[in-house]
């Protein structure tokens, strides 16, 4: 599909992944819309990127997604890419109680509820363009789990079946459905998790994701796994079961 000229909405674009895809965006010719719940760092992105349009908002909460949704609707006729972005990423022991699960953000309403309820929002207006696309911001970690982070790996494997069936329902249509999966991206996303577990791989940088979701856009690769994720997402069941034991330090 062409990258230059399009309408793009990017959940979760004042920072990390989100923040250089807006930027590259941008740089090749498209108006881009960007949301989080954070105003200080949507007007921060405001002033590094002139241009782009923010709102404030919570994708987690109905009332956020509505408002969202009516932003765009009314004051973006030509929108014609959305991409699901926003993700929070939190270490939970299953085996301290459901206090403990329930306590803080909620991964599944972030992390695949707001994705999907979005999607089916804003398909209409998608399907209306000549040209279009969802692009899903999954993770390698959605085929092979790490444990410590349960709810978050299970909420990229569902967004990676959303992807494979979303494809599937527009196939013929003008919407092309595209998922990204990055490796470990140097970004806030941990929350200073991976320095606590004395993590020293910081990952690649965010501009290298955009940088290839720029790629398989322009070459309409519709799945990537980038870096260590392509191992991940070409790997056999077998292979898989293997890499677990590995990621998850070993029997
Ligand atoms: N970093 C990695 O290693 C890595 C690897 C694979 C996949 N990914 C995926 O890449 C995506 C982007 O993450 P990132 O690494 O760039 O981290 P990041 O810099 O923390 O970006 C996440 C963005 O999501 C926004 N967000 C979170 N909850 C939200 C909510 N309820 N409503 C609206 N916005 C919300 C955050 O803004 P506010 O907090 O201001 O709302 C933030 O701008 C995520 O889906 C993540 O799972 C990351």
């Amino acid at each position: 599909m062409q990258v230059s000229d399009n309408t793009v909405l990017i959940t979760g674009g004042a920072s990390g992944i989100g923040l250089t895809l807006a930027e590259a965006l941008m740089a090749s010719g498209s108006q881009v819309l960007i949301c989080g719940r954070r105003e200080d760092r949507l007007q921060a992105a405001q002033r590094k990127l002139p241009g782009v349009a923010a709102l404030t908002c919570d994708i987690a909460e109905a009332e956020g997604r509505r408002a969202l949704v009516e932003w765009v609707l009314e004051g973006f006729p030509r929108l014609n890419m959305l991409v699901n972005n926003a993700g929070i990423q939190r270490q939970i022991d299953l085996t301290a109680g459901l206090e403990r699960v329930l306590e803080g953000d909620d991964e599944i309403d972030i992390n695949l509820k707001a994705p999907i309820l979005l999607t089916c929002a804003l398909l209409p207006r998608l399907m209306a363009q000549p040209s279009a696309a969802v692009i899903n911001i999954s993770s390698g970690l959605g085929f092979a789990p790490l444990a410590f982070m349960p709810i978050y790996c299970a909420t990229k494997a569902g967004l990676h079946s959303f992807s494979l069936s979303l494809r599937r329902q527009l196939q013929g249509t003008s919407v092309g459905v595209f998922e990204i999966l990055p490796p470990t991206v140097d970004t806030e996303l941990d929350r200073g998790a991976r320095t606590g577990r004395g993590q020293h791989d910081r990952g690649i940088p965010p501009a290298d994701v955009a940088q290839a979701t720029m790629r398989a856009l322009a070459e309409d690769t519709f799945e990537l796994g980038i870096g260590r994720s392509e191992g991940l997402r070409t790997a056999s069941r077998a292979d898989l079961d293997q890499l677990f034991l590995r990621m998850n330090g070993g029997q």
